[in-house]
């Protein structure tokens, strides 16, 4: 599919997969209730789990939420790229209620993959992306895990594999302290930095951010988490950091350097890749927390309990 088709199956109210340097997205007009539907209906997603609106430019964030000093700022210093901002809708948001699942917030992003920007600003609305899988399962980073988890008649525009490969960091703005909803492709420690304040974690998940509650990135087979050597008499597929331990059945290289960066954007595609039927775990070399280690280990731990 070009880009060109995907702009106009937008605007017909289908959906799409399409690119963005974080994962792929499951695509459709935000503004358009039956188009998101149809995204819910795709992903098998609980109702109550809020979307993400995707737009072009920072101009179309004014008719959607109310104004915030805070938000501008982090617009200004991470926008195009992998941060989510949540914040009160304005009085005549056009996007519909179910992109927020009925709450009184709309979490709005602009990515920075060069197709889906210019799809965006052919598009001219926003649109709403979750992440193009079934609802639970591991998060795709290339066309071939769109269809994997979608099904083969899934249309799909063709960015290549994504740069950053984890999520958006996902912070809330609705009250006096800015809040981390969702770790992710921006390290919080940068996010603080340019904020002037630390992040608040919030207590109750389950009215901050729906989606975190539930299971999330699982494989098929289980995850054994701070794993470095192998367990005797199990066929265990290692997903290894920096240098490799001997004796795994099977083995996939996140970072050789140990560099958290490069093991986010193979993270995805590890867990796809050693989720076979000849193993029977997946074991993860321990990963340090500092910087985009902490989004690797929450996910990782979703991932583990989710099962
Ligand atoms: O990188 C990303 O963010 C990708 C790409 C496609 O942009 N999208 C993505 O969407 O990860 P999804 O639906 O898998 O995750 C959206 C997260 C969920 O944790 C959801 O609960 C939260 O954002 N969220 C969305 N709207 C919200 C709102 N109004 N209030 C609080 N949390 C919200
Ligand atoms: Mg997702």
């Amino acid at each position: 599919m070009t880009r060109d088709e995907a702009a106009r199956r937008l605007l017909a109210g289908d959906v799409v997969a399409i690119p963005t340097e974080t994962v792929y997205g499951l695509a459709a007009d935000a503004t358009n209730a039956a188009a998101v539907a149809r995204i819910y209906a795709a992903k098998g997603r609980p109702d109550f789990n809020p979307l993400i609106s995707h737009i072009a430019a920072p101009t179309q964030l004014a008719g959607l939420t109310l104004p915030d000093s805070r938000a501008d700022r982090l617009a200004a210093a991470f926008w195009p790229g992998p941060l989510t901002l949540v914040l009160p809708r304005a009085p005549n948001c056009p996007v519909v209620a179910a992109v927020s699942a009925g709450l009184d917030s709309l979490a709005v992003r602009i990515p920075s993959h060069p197709l889906a920007r210019e799809l965006l600003a052919m598009v001219g609305r926003p649109v709403a992306a979750p992440s193009a899988n079934r609802s639970g399962h591991v998060s795709p980073t290339t066309p071939q895990h769109v269809l994997a988890s979608l099904g083969p008649d899934m249309p799909v525009l063709d960015g290549g594999p994504c740069q950053v490969g984890l999520e958006s960091t996902v912070v809330g703005l609705t009250g006096p302290q800015p809040l981390l909803l969702r770790p992710g492709g921006i390290a919080v420690e940068t996010i603080e930095a340019v904020l002037g304040e630390r992040l608040g974690h919030p207590q109750d998940a389950k009215l901050q951010s729906p989606g975190m509650l539930l299971k999330h990135y699982a494989p098929a087979l289980p995850l054994r988490l701070d794993a470095t050597a192998p367990l005797p008499g199990l066929r265990e597929g290692l997903l290894s950091f920096g240098p490799v331990p001997a004796g795994f059945a099977a083995q996939y290289s996140l970072s050789a350097s140990g560099d958290a960066a490069e093991a986010a954007a193979n993270l995805y595609a590890g867990l796809h890749a050693l989720d076979r039927t000849d193993l029977q775990g997946i074991a993860v070399a321990p990963i340090p927390e500092a910087g985009l280690g902490a989004a690797i280990n929450d996910r990782l731990r979703r991932a583990a309990r989710g099962r």
